[in-house]
């Protein structure tokens, strides 16, 4: 197997499956992650191959985005026994990116798993993630904000994107998320000071 190889060709997958995708989980989402997880394996002295090729994969499976998850994980399998990528490998892969969601509370076991994670939610935060919050929102019709009531995208940053911070499994993950997170707080704040127009 030579891993640049198939990283290109899992590359080529993904973008086939996310390519249309309007909720933030689109192809480039994909790309930031698999790009952050390697860079966090690097620092963290973790597989980079590893940690990539989940980062690229991550989402596939996922409850929210495919209508037969378990048929999405088949075919993902089938693809990478079709790159040769070693029966183990696969194993740790999808073991890895089982647990990666936010939504089902888990930590990974492995370290490269626990890098995705963080990789995911560092998407999640800083200028990205408020612009992944609000096109979430507007596909699924959510208000921006409202004093009212609470299905909004700016409660999403109460009930989700400020606990993230201190949910990194990683010291090079949490130094990222602490710029970011300064940077959410500064734009609730202007956001405020807007709403409520000075
Ligand atoms: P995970 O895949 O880690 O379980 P989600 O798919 O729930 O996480 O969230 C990914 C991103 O989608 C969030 O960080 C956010 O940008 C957006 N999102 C999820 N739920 C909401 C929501 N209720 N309101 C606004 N954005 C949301
Ligand atoms: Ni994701």
């Amino acid at each position: 197997m030579n891993e640049s190889n198939v990283i290109e060709k899992i590359e080529c997958y993904v973008k086939e499956l996310f390519e249309d995708d309007v909720t933030g989980h689109d192809y480039f989402h994909m790309r930031r992650v698999a790009r952050q997880a390697r860079e966090l394996a690097e620092q963290e002295g973790a597989d980079s191959f590893f940690a990539e090729a989940a980062g690229w994969l991550h989402d596939i499976g996922d409850a929210k985005l495919f209508d037969d998850p378990t048929h999405a994980q088949k075919v993902m399998n089938d693809y990478l026994k079709e790159l040769n990528v070693p029966a183990e490998r696969i194993a740790d892969i999808e073991a890895a990116i089982e647990d990666v969601s936010f939504s089902k509370g888990k930590v990974p076991d492995s370290l490269e798993g626990r890098i995705v994670q963080d990789a995911d939610r560092l998407d999640a935060i800083g200028a990205i993630g408020i612009a992944r919050t609000f096109a979430f929102g507007g596909a699924k019709g959510q208000l921006i904000y409202d004093e009212q009531q609470g299905r909004t995208s700016i409660q999403h940053f109460y009930d989700k994107l400020l606990t993230l911070k201190d949910k990194m499994n990683t010291e090079s993950a949490r130094l990222v998320a602490v710029e970011r997170h300064a940077f959410m707080e500064a734009y609730l704040k202007q956001f405020y000071r807007e709403w409520y127009t000075e």
